[in-house]
């Protein structure tokens, strides 16, 4: 049978582990060979015990899972080309020539370059010795296919990736907390989450917890923002609310690009508001804990999804990544996802903000 290997990459995200025990028993089903890469891209680079055969009950309990249990890593040597050709000889060593990787646009855009760069890199381990003609025939072609998991929810195409729904809740759940001591107090929280460049988190946990006030990278506040932000909590507590709720993306700007810092909105709060104001940083308590229900039913179906896409590619098949869709698992071309996504960061970075807000969910021609 084929012989089809799973690996995560990047940041870890609630999902990831149920990601891989889709893939894993999927591709036992379909009466295929399954591996896993331990440690990312490393574990390819690596080789050895660190590509493993997986059995169905390796991955038995992974569903509900936080992070990774196969393990995450960033990897120097395989941005380089050497790297990527020991990659190369370890996977053709164990006669493996799909991979699914579950990661975010960095990790899915490296998954894309060594594809295309595979039959060079099978012409130069028969040039070097390291690999035989006749070892290589079957394998001129790597099949690649893109799962999306990262909390930040920040790849053009699908409306979540793996994970960004158990972070939200998370978020949710932590702000709820925070709540007795705001509302005991009648203080005032600034509360920094993450997202790295995509304010999704920021704003979907704004709608779900009541905030007065959000920052995000997408829509920057206008340039009285201060004096607006100030007269709105003001205004609400006018209006008997004990509590004030600021989110902060951790990407957020002004219109000029200039990074806002919860600090700077808390002394804003303690100093022209007159409120008992404090900062919290959610840090990795959001990228943490079991997955919704959501993220591992996302998981499972789109790990499914990616070994049915495994065994329907040619030679000819661009490689895909596996989407949602207004509730429909579908595959997009992985390098326009990828193009779509940094075209939102090029948006943000000239300033035309109207664009990023669109482009975050815009659909692409397939
Ligand atoms: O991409 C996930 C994420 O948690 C971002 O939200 C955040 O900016 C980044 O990773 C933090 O990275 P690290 O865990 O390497 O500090």
């Amino acid at each position: 049978g084929k012989k089809i290997a799973v690996m995560t990459s990047g940041g870890d995200s609630p999902g990831m582990s149920g990601a891989v025990r889709a893939v894993v028993r999927q591709t036992l089903a379909s009466g295929c060979i399954s591996f896993a890469v331990y440690e990312g891209y490393q574990g390819l680079v690596d080789g050895g015990d660190m590509i493993k055969k997986m059995a169905w009950e390796d991955v038995r309990g992974w569903l509900s899972e936080g992070g990774t249990l196969i393990g995450t890593a960033r990897c120097k040597a395989f941005m380089e080309r050497p790297g990527r050709l020991t990659a190369a000889n370890n996977m053709i060593e164990k006669g493996i020539d799909a991979l699914v990787i579950c990661g975010g646009d960095g990790s899915l855009t490296g998954a894309d370059k060594f594809r295309a760069e595979w039959p060079g890199l099978m012409d130069e381990l028969v040039q070097k010795g390291l690999r035989k003609e006749e070892e290589v025939r079957a394998h001129r072609h790597l099949n690649i296919v893109g799962l999306v998991g990262s909390i930040d929810n920040d790849l053009s195409g699908t409306d979540a990736t793996i994970g960004c729904y158990s972070s939200l809740e998370r978020i949710c759940q932590a702000i709820d907390y925070i709540d007795a001591t705001a509302l005991s107090h009648q203080r005032a929280f600034v509360i920094e989450v993450m997202g790295r460049h995509c304010g999704w988190l920021a704003l979907m946990a704004g709608v779900s917890c009541g905030a007065d006030f959000i920052f995000i990278p997408e829509n920057p506040p206008s340039e009285n923002w201060e004096d607006d932000m100030c007269n709105v909590v003001k205004k609400h507590r006018e209006m008997g609310k004990r509590k004030t709720i600021i989110i902060v993306a951790e990407g957020a700007h002004d219109r000029q690009l200039n990074h806002i810092s919860p600090n700077q909105v808390k002394d804003l709060l303690s100093d022209r508001v007159g409120l008992d104001t404090r900062v919290t940083t959610l840090g990795h308590v959001q990228r943490g804990g079991p997955p919704s229900a959501y993220d591992r039913m996302l998981a499972t179906l789109q790990g499914v999804e990616a070994v049915k896409a495994v065994l329907d590619s040619t030679p000819e098949t661009e490689s895909p990544v596996i989407c949602i869709v207004e509730n429909k698992i579908v595959r997009k071309p992985l390098v326009d996802a990828i193009a779509k996504t940094k075209e939102v960061a090029a948006m943000i970075e000239r300033k035309d903000f109207a664009g990023a807000m669109k482009g975050r969910d815009a659909e692409f021609e397939e």
